[in-house]
Parts: structure tokens; sequence; C-alpha cells
């Protein structure tokens, strides 16, 4: 969670922070702050809520400096108010500190801090770490400036328990921002006698498309002439200088009202980018070089396992559906976050996907940890080139979806289940697909983006729908086999974003207890397309409606009888029944986007919410 940006050169840093801050804040949205340092010494300014806010008050402050640091809250210990926004000042004022993380035993340092005289201003753990850095450089004897700051940190780091991200900078060192990170992503931008320090690549890549990723236990020295990155535990530091590979126009709305709808759009193209190169006409198979693995070493394979959060799990669970189905490979799904406190048994031949849209999510990482140290080869499906999941898997593959800013995934959900489909087309050609199976498989894949064009042509309709039930006290979501995930999926996406309750159930759970909750203000939308269950569906249809429950049906074109026993109909066109989920979940999407617009609610930065969930 949260933003970080740190800049020093030699132009103004404010509106170079305020615009990194911007193109984070999909990050963390509660508070947001800056600390600049210039030639009349240290300038803080913080404000609860949105940037915007933060521009108000930067605007009326007017700090100035050529260095800073700045950060985009979401809370983790303290409400979201200006005292608790970050930077926090140490205990004489001179030192300033940003973090992303949590200190879990700021508690007790900040107790024996206090015992000494130390005054806190905030209820945040991170004002502990700041004041006992600045406890550590003010008792340091060492005469070289930069040195005495890394040292402090370095010092700090080693009496808390928990993950950080942080960058700090002092009054007296106008020349450097020192950074430093534990389970909590940094980056290090290069410029021309200008560097920065973020959260994201997304926050510097209109100034430098040139990166380094630090890894965990990474301290970084950066000045206005060069960056120098140290271990803080004493070994030397692995840097690679990266190139981003998208354009800071790719991180931006363009025409679109929200992201979220930018993305949605997105995905003719993002299928496209998934698939490109991967495809192969000749061997009638998926071409997947990043898993690191041979043909025979894939055949050994008796057990996969599919770990990942929220949309990525739901995602994993439409995989385990693809992979049984196709390559009869016995699949296993994992909430990471509960994955990484079990004790699955595993052996030489079980291997691990984990899946993630940021590659930073804690407890996916964790997950993958977790598989490492049971001897899995754990393979990361992963969006964001460089993430953290990305550099520690032992292979993988990049979905390729580009920036997705909006909070809630969608573009990342098809991405990931196409991914999904090419392993499992790969995998089912090892086993039993034959070469005539897997180029019909080719065909139908390639066909989807212009079959989503014709979905996301019915835009307005959907809209109209949305509109139609903006009001609802709840809504469920019912679908079955590998659509019952597409059923949670648009289940999550209108809770995330409309606020409105909504549940995913099988179809056939209905009976079970889900009816219960039926009644005129509690729609139902049964995603049924025109497969084997398409008259069972039907069926559940029915005891729906006989309880006047309102029906919005996705279904195959062509299936018009829906249109007597339901309230809507949104068709989506022909396509295997293993790829129905691909298609199924887009007009789910638009629903949950329609809705909440039509709520008034703000869809990018949803309450409570961030993009990526890096505390635990
Ligand atoms: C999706 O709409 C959510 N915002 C959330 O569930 C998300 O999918 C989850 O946090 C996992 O994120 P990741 O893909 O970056 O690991
Ligand atoms: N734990 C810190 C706080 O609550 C940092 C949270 C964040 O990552 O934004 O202020």
């Amino acid at each position: 969670m949260c933003g970080i940006v740190g800049y020093i050169g030699n132009r103004q840093a404010g509106p170079i922070l305020l615009d990194g801050l911007r193109r984070l804040e999909y990050r963390g949205y509660d508070s947001a702050g800056v600390a600049l340092c210039g030639a009349s010494g240290l300038h803080i300014v913080k404000k609860a809520g949105r940037i915007d806010n933060l521009r108000q008050a930067v605007d009326a402050a007017q700090p100035e400096g050529t260095m800073g640091i700045s950060h985009t809250r979401w809370a983790t210990h303290g409400p979201a108010t200006d005292e608790n926004a970050h930077p926090h000042p140490d205990q004489g004022g001179k030192l300033v500190l940003v973090h992303n993380g949590v200190i879990e035993n700021y508690q007790s340092i900040r107790d024996q801090l206090a015992a000494k005289g130390h005054v806190f201003h905030s209820q945040t753990d991170t004002e502990v770490l700041s004041h006992l850095v600045g406890t550590f450089f003010d008792e340091s004897t060492e005469k070289d400036g930069t040195q005495r700051l890394v040292g402090a940190v370095k010092a700090a780091l080693d009496r808390v328990k928990g993950t950080y991200g942080i960058a700090v900078m002092h009054a007296e060192l106008p020349g450097v921002i020192v950074g430093a990170r534990l389970g909590s992503p940094l980056i290090v931008g290069l410029g021309k006698n200008e560097h920065f320090l973020a959260s994201d690549v997304a926050a510097v890549v209109n100034h430098t498309r040139d990166v380094v990723y630090l890894n965990d236990y990474d301290i970084v020295i950066i000045t206005r002439e060069g960056y120098d990155v140290q271990s803080h535990q004493g070994t030397p530091a692995e840097v690679k200088v990266s190139r981003v590979e998208f354009s800071a126009d790719d991180a931006e709305k363009g025409d679109f009202p929200h992201y979220m709808l930018k993305e949605i759009h997105e995905q003719p193209q993002s299928l496209r980018n998934a698939m490109r190169g991967r495809l192969s006409r000749d061997e009638c198979t998926a071409v997947l070089g990043g898993l690191n693995m041979t043909p025979r070493e894939l055949a050994q394979i008796d057990r996969i396992i599919l770990a990942g959060c929220g949309t990525a799990y739901h995602a994993a669970m439409v995989g385990e559906y693809l992979i049984e189905t196709l390559s009869r490979v016995p699949t296993e799904v994992e909430i990471a976050s509960e994955f990484r406190y079990r004790n699955v048994p595993a052996n030489k031949n079980t291997l691990q996907f984990v899946m993630s849209q940021s590659g930073e999510t804690i407890d996916t990482l964790a997950a993958m940890r977790e598989g490492q140290r049971k001897g899995i080869r754990c393979l990361g499906i992963v969006n964001t080139v460089g993430s953290t999941i990305a550099r520690e898997s032992d292979g993988g593959v990049y979905i390729h979806a580009g920036p997705e800013i909006g909070v809630a995934a969608t573009k990342t959900f098809t991405s990931q289940v196409t991914i999904l489909t090419l392993i499992s087309l790969l995998l089912g050609r090892i086993h039993h697909l034959s070469s005539v199976d897997g180029l019909e498989m080719i065909d139908e894949l390639e066909a989807l983006p212009d079959k989503i064009v014709t979905i996301l042509k019915q835009a307005d309709k959907i809209k109209a729908i949305a509109e139609k039930h903006c009001h609802a006290e709840g809504m469920l979501f019912m679908g079955r086999q590998a659509n019952y995930p597409v059923a949670l999926e648009g289940a999550l996406k209108m809770k995330e974003i409309s606020y409105i309750y909504a549940s995913g159930h099988p179809s056939a759970e209905l009976k079970h207890g889900v009816i219960a909750l039926v009644k005129p203000d509690m729609p139902s939308v049964f995603i049924a397309p025109d497969d084997a269950v398409f008259d069972k569906n039907v069926s559940n249809i029915e005891e729906v409606r006989a309880r006047k429950g309102p029906v919005i049906a996705v279904t195959t074109e062509g299936r018009t009888e829906l249109e007597r026993i339901t309230d809507d109909v949104i068709y989506v066109p022909e396509c295997p029944g293993y790829l129905t989920p691909i298609l199924n979940v887009i007009p789910l999407q638009l629903l949950s986007y329609h809705t909440a617009v039509a709520r008034g609610c703000d869809v990018d930065k949803p309450r409570n919410l961030a993009k990526s969930v890096t505390v635990e």
C-alpha cells in the first residue's frame, strides 16, 4: 500500500513530487504529504484526503527546494488525519521520513523513546521509526554526513520488526536521500544530474525509463550525481538497470472518464498482447519460454497449485477448471494468504503458479516463498515487469496487460485467464490433446479479441441495465463450472466499486441457502452460456423468478428464450465452453462500473481499498 516519491536534482522538487504522487494515488489515498529541503531549510506540508487537498496546501505554502520526499498513505496505524500523514519528522525536527509498510514492534520502541523524553505527534508506527533513525544519527560520531545517515538508517532498521519501504533525508545533508526496502517495493529512477526514488515506476516514467528495482535488505543513497546501492546484510548488492516498457501516456486516462473504463476497453488489445508470439501453429501448442521448463520436465508434473488473492484468486479458480479439463493434471487453488500458513504437502513433481497483477501482494509473495521453502518450483503469472514476484520466482509468464491503474482489476483478470489457457494448451498437448485439438484451440483463442469488441459495443445497453438496478439492496451472482469463479468476480467488482453487497455462488447452491435472500430489490445475475448446463441454469432462473427476484442473464448469442424468463439479457458471442469465462466477465465489469457511476461512487479509488496490498 501507499506510494513514495523522492527527488533530488536541480529542478524544483515540489511539482515533480506532486505529479509523481498523482500517478501513484491508486496505491493509497487517505492522506498525503511532502517534505522539501531548500536554502531556507526543511518544509513539510501534509493533508488528510486526496492529493488535490495537498496540492492546494502546497500552493498556499509555496515551499521550495530541489530535493524532497513525499507520500500518499493507506493507513494501517491511526486514522487518516493531517497529523498521521507522512512525512514524519524526528524528535529534533531535522530528519524526515516516509514509510510504506508496518512496524510491528513500534509500541515497545515508542515506550522506550517516550521514557527518554520523546514526544510523538501522530498515532502511526512510522513516526517511531523516524525518531529512531534521528536518535542514531544524533548519537553517531561518524564524520562523513552521508555515512552517518546511512549508519543511522541501518541501526534503526536492525531494531524494527516488520516491513518497510522508506525514504529519509536530513536538513543538514542537502545532497542526499537514503532509501531502504524490506517487503515493500522501491525503485530508483536514473536521470541526468537528478535521481528519483519511488514505490512504482509509474511515478517516474515521464522523467526517465531507466530504473533499478531494489531488493529486500537493499539500502540506496541517491544524490544529484549518482546512486549507490548497498546491502543491509553486508553482502554486495545486485544492481541491474532495467528499461521501463510503457510510456507515461500508457498510464493516463486518455479520453475515458475513469481508468477502469479505459482498462475494460483495452481488453481486445491486452489479450492480443498476452498471446503475442506464444502460439505456434507449426507445433499446435503454446510457447512459453519463460517457464524455463522442457517438455520432459513438464510431463513429470503430477500436481499443480495455483495461488493468488482477490481477482487473481478468481482467475486461478478458472485455471483449475481449464488445466484439469484440457490436460488432466490435478490442480488445486489456494488463497495465497491462507496457503502461507498451511502445511501443504508437496513432492518434487508439484508445480506452483503464483498469480498477481502487481507482483507485490505480500500474501502472494509469502505463498511463493513458502512454496520455494518446500522445494516446489514456483512460477509467476505477473503483470508488473520487475516486480518482486517476477524477480524471485523460478520463472514465469508476464501477462503484458500494460499498467492497470483502476483499483478494481479488469483487464488483468482476462489476461491471467488467457495465460492459464495457454498453459492448459501446452500441458494438454504434452498429455493427450492432438495437434488438431491444439490448432482448434489456437483458432478459438485468436478469435477472442474481436468477440470482446462485440461485447464492448453493448456498453450503452449494460449502462441502462445498471441504472435500472443501481438502488438494489444487494445482488446475487450465479454461475456453474468455470463460470462460478466469474460469478465470484462479478460480485467482487460490484462490492468494491459500488458498495452494493454482492455474493457469488454456484447456481445449484441457490436452494441450499441463498434463495432465502431473493426478493424484488435483490437482483440475481446469472451467467448462463449455451453449454452443457444451460438447462440447469434455466431451472435456477425459474426458481428465482418464482420468488419475485429480478434476473439479469448473461448468455450466448442466439439463446433468446431467456428473454421470456428474465428482466434483462446480455448476449456474448459463441465460443468453446472453456473460453466463456473470458467473455462472460466483461459484461459484469461494465455492469459494476455503470452501477458505481450511477451511484456517484469514486470508481477508480473505492473507499478503504488500495491497488497493491503490501501489508499483511
Ligand atoms: C481486484 O479488483 C482487487 N482490487 C484485489 O482483489 C486484487 O485482485 C488483489 O489484491 C490481488 O492483487 P494482485 O493481483 O496485485 O496480487
Ligand atoms: N504504517 C504506516 C501508517 O499507517 C504506513 C502505511 C502506508 O503504507 O501507507 O502510516
